[in-house]
């Protein structure tokens, strides 16, 4: 209410009943009617003025405040209390109503309704001051949920009852569900004690509140009505909703971390299976090797600790790595901070090698020195058989590069001093043994070098169906001839058995060269048994020590009773001139050429062999798709002569060149040369159409023998091309080979081969000789 000024006070004064005002702001009294004065017992407005009263506790200033704030515009509070006119005590009820003063200090105007006497017992009054000190909130209720009194606590609370334009009751308007107010008056009306705790709508805004009601009568009036006693709990709740939330999420964490903890277990345990530990205590020299690790060496653990302690470590090392280890032992305890990384071999109890890769670290004392070595041994035997075989097949492929090379020079020499010789011995009338010689040797050195391009691959295979059962039995009648007499051959070859796809002339040195290591390895005598049988594509693919496509094979397995190969000697075996055989005895080549042969052909060759029992070496060859057709009988050879048509040779190495000039003109054509491919392409523009260009592939100065080759048929689409080359017909790409319709001969030739292919390319028939 607006306190407008004297005359409202004239008003007041006007009162019967005590009234004062009071000043919140200063504490303490300002104005007071005369019936005020009596009661305070003050003279004058002045002297109440100056009464002191702030020895009032904070709750009374408290009270005062939420009295001001809390009580609406026209809203009146009666509330009970206990004053100190004059120093006794002395209760009253009093009505309360907040006013300005002066406009705007807050004030409360104070009316004295009724003087409680002395009447009641002690007990009483101090039950009624406990209840109105409490915090907790009292109020009771009538049965129809209106609030008929309540303590200051719960007046601070809910301020003054209104009422509401919900249509709800004072008691429903408290609970956030009204309905809930229903269980307040049921209780009340079963006379029992209810405890619950629930949301209630506060002036302080949704406050959890323990609740206690129960049925009790009007003092004033004997109805019955509700007491509800409150108690703000939401600090408790929050902290308890808390607590569980921490508690949930402390469980999950703990099922997370033994999950984890699970995970590196396993993970650890995993590692431990693949790797081995090491843990050296380098003072008392106590070592602890895991047990995984003595079981891969073959070791019960004790036995291995006892091994260790009578022998040293160096016992289980292989002994070409004993020095190395020490050594880096030494500089590992040495150098304590930086990594130990080692590969070396450890000898199993059965005395086989296995290659461990160490990894570790030290742990050093205050002063840095190593006290103890720990770290992880790994198996790495079989990434060092890998490693080896990729090394000993890179090397092979530069060895059979650099052969190529020699054996393509080599058969340029080959050509000249058989051309030569054949010649002399054709027209010079030469001493035909003397001529005959030097032919024969021409024939050896002509085997070398195929063996060679054989190693290397890029020998001319003319691959057909091949029928086994025709051709070992056929052969081991010539071998028998040369091998010694103490050894029997064998021959085993399965009734079904596939015909293979392969070159026959080839395959026959191939097993020719077998069979001659065989009777090596058995000075004393013994048995070679040639098994052939076949081998379905599922066993190609189980055998991956085998660089074979999932084909079905037939292998010739060649098995002696020799003096076998130790496994170094089988690694190295293939290699071209390794040989064990005394100087004049054995080039080395013979199984190079065979595997050379054999790769070549889509197969490969794999050797087993057992030291002092005998060796196996199996050749895997492609089975052919059609049967193979009956091998003729090699025909004499024969010289066929030209009538005088015009041959154009293209080959730059000179004597080459006129060696196989004198060849062809000795055969009856007449002959014309060029050294590289743009004179001869000069020739071709300056001549009439030769009957036959004879062309060497491999030229000097950027254009080959195929590059003209395509430049002529531009021109002359319909020229006859044959090509002559100490590598194999493999160099001319089968796509040029097609375009261009070549033919092909291999150097070295004889007069007779050349004066076949000549004819047959001049009568328009395609020709592909090789050596
Ligand atoms: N059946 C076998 N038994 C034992 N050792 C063998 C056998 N076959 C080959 N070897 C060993 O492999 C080496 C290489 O064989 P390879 O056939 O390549 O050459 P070579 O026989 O020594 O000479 P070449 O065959 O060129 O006359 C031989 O010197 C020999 O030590
Ligand atoms: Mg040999």
């Amino acid at each position: 209410m607006n306190f407008a000024g004297p005359q409202d006070l004239r008003q007041l004064q006007k009162l019967s009943t005590p009234v004062w005002i009071f000043d919140v702001d200063r504490h303490g009294i300002w104005w007071a009617n005369s019936q005020g004065l009596a009661f305070w017992k003050a003279g004058s407005v002045d002297e109440l003025r100056l009464r002191d009263f702030s020895s009032d506790s904070a709750t009374v200033r408290e009270r005062l405040r939420q009295i001001v704030e809390l009580a609406s515009d026209d809203g009146q509070i009666n509330d009970t209390w206990t004053l100190y006119p004059s120093g006794e005590p002395q209760t009253v009820i009093l009505s309360f109503q907040p006013v300005e003063i002066e406009g705007t200090y807050k004030g409360i105007l104070i009316e004295l309704v009724q003087l409680l006497g002395r009447d009641a017992n002690d007990d009483t009054w101090r039950l009624l001051e406990a209840a109105r000190a409490t915090s907790l909130m009292m109020t009771t209720f009538s049965m129809e949920g209106q609030v008929l009194t309540q303590n200051p606590a719960a007046l601070a609370c809910y301020g003054a009852p209104g009422s509401s334009d919900d249509g709800l009751t004072q008691l429903q308007a408290r609970f956030r569900d009204p309905a809930l107010a229903e269980k307040v008056l049921n209780c009340g009306s079963s006379n029992e004690l209810a405890h619950w705790e629930a949301e209630m709508r506060t002036a302080a805004g949704l406050r959890t509140h323990a609740l206690s009601a129960r049925m009790g009568r009007d003092p004033v009036n004997g109805d019955a009505v509700t007491v509800l006693t409150e108690e703000d709990v939401s600090e408790r709740v929050r902290l308890r909703a808390l607590q569980e939330s921490e508690k949930e999420r402390l469980k999950h964490a703990v099922a997370e971390s033994s999950d984890k903890l699970r995970i590196s277990q396993e993970r650890f345990e995993l590692a431990v299976q693949t790797a081995a530990i090491w843990d050296w205590d380098v003072v008392e020299d106590r070592l602890f090797l895991s047990p995984n690790f003595t079981e891969a060496l073959g070791y019960e653990r004790g036995e291995f600790t006892e091994h260790l302690r009578a022998n040293r470590i160096a016992s289980v090392l292989h002994e070409e790595d004993v020095a190395a280890y020490e050594a880096k032992i030494v500089d590992h305890l040495a150098h304590p901070t930086r990594p130990l990384t080692h590969e070396m071999r450890f000898v199993t109890k059965s005395g086989e090698a296995r290659w461990y890769h160490c990894q570790g670290k030290c742990v050093t004392d205050e002063h840095g020195k190593a006290i103890r070595s720990v770290g992880l041994l790994t198996d790495i035997t079989e990434r060092k058989a890998l490693e080896a075989t990729l090394l000993v097949s890179q090397r092979m492929e530069a060895i059979g590069q650099l052969t190529g090379g020699i054996a393509h020079d080599f058969n340029n020499l080959l050509t000249v001093i058989q051309g030569n010789a054949e010649l002399l011995k054709e027209f010079q009338g030469s001493d035909d043994e003397l001529t005959a010689e030097i032919v024969s040797a021409v024939r050896r050195g002509a085997d070398l070098t195929k063996h060679l391009l054989a190693f290397a691959r890029q020998q001319t295979l003319i691959p057909k169906a091949v029928d086994l059962h025709q051709l070992v039995p056929e052969m081991k009648k010539t071998f028998l001839r040369t091998i010694s007499e103490t050894v029997t051959v064998d021959f085993e070859a399965a009734p079904d058995l596939w015909p293979v796809h392969a070159d026959p002339t080839q395959l026959e040195t191939a097993i020719l060269n077998l069979a001659l290591n065989a009777r090596d390895a058995m000075p004393g005598g013994g048995t070679l048994t040639i098994a052939c049988r076949n081998a379905e594509a599922q066993e190609i693919a189980r055998a991956t020590e085998l660089e074979l496509e999932r084909h079905d094979y037939v292998v010739l397995a060649f098995s002696d009773t020799g003096k076998g190969m130790s496994p170094e000697q089988v690694q190295k075996a293939f290699e071209p001139f390794y040989t064990t055989k005394g100087v004049g005895q054995g080039s080395g080549l013979g199984l190079s050429m065979v595997q050379g042969f054999s790769r070549q052909s889509r197969g490969d060759t794999r050797i087993t062999s057992v030291p002092g029992r005998g060796t196996t070496v199996s050749i895997y060859l492609p089975r052919a798709e059609v049967a193979a057709t009956p091998r003729a009988n090699p025909t004499p050879p024969e010289i066929a002569l030209g009538q005088d048509e015009h041959i154009h040779i293209l080959e730059d190495n000179q004597h080459v060149q006129e060696t196989v000039s004198k060849l062809v003109r000795s055969l009856g054509y007449s002959v014309t040369t060029s050294d590289t491919a743009a004179e001869a392409l000069e020739w071709t523009h300056r001549n009439p159409q030769a009957d036959l260009y004879l062309v060497d592939i491999l030229l000097p100065g950027g254009k080959s023998g195929v590059d003209f080759a395509r430049a002529l048929k531009t021109r002359q689409p319909s020229a006859n091309i044959l090509f002559m080359s100490g590598f194999s017909e493999n160099q001319l790409a089968s796509s040029s080979g097609e375009e261009l319709g070549a033919n092909f001969i291999a150097k070295p030739f004889d007069r007779s081969a050349i004066s076949k292919a000549l004819r047959h390319v001049l009568a328009g028939a395609r020709v592909a000789q090789k050596a």
